[in-house]
């Protein structure tokens, strides 16, 4: 019988395909920490006055700036109560603008809304 040893090519392809696993793992963890928007989101945010571009806005700064001294905290975490205390000091940890807080206030508290009613 032939002894079979791993090849150098069996274990890159072992690592490729493990690495592969993490990426689309890792990515999944993120969509379901910060969802993309979706139309229930624009529904609700519509009813407020508020469009998708500005859900959009929200969560792309969510995902620039909330990240950056700590894992982005997933919006189910809290719920919109709890995100009201918490986001303004927040913001100012971002030192993001008025805008750029009221774009991400939008999308965070129209997401957790809709969590809340689950
Ligand atoms: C400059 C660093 C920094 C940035 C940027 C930042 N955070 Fe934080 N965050 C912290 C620190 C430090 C804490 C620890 C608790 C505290 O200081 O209130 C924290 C705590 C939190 C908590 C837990 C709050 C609590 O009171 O238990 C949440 C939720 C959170 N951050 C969300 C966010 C969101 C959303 C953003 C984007 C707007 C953000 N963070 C951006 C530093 C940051």
């Amino acid at each position: 019988m032939k002894r079979e040893i791993m090849s150098g090519r069996t274990i890159k392809t072992i690592i490729l395909a493990l690495s592969a696993t993490l990426v689309v793992v890792g990515c999944a963890g993120m969509a379901s920490r910060v969802p993309p928007v979706d139309e229930a989101q624009v529904a609700a945010a519509e009813s407020k006055g508020l469009n998708r571009t500005t859900l959009e806005r929200g969560r792309v700064i969510y995902l620039r700036d909330c990240g950056r001294c700590h894992t982005p905290v997933s919006v189910s975490t809290y719920d919109e109560q709890g995100w009201r205390e918490i986001l303004p000091k927040m913001y100012e940890k971002a030192y993001l603008s008025s805008q750029e807080s009221a774009d991400l206030g939008a999308y965070v508290l129209t997401v957790s809304r809709l969590q809340d009613r689950r």
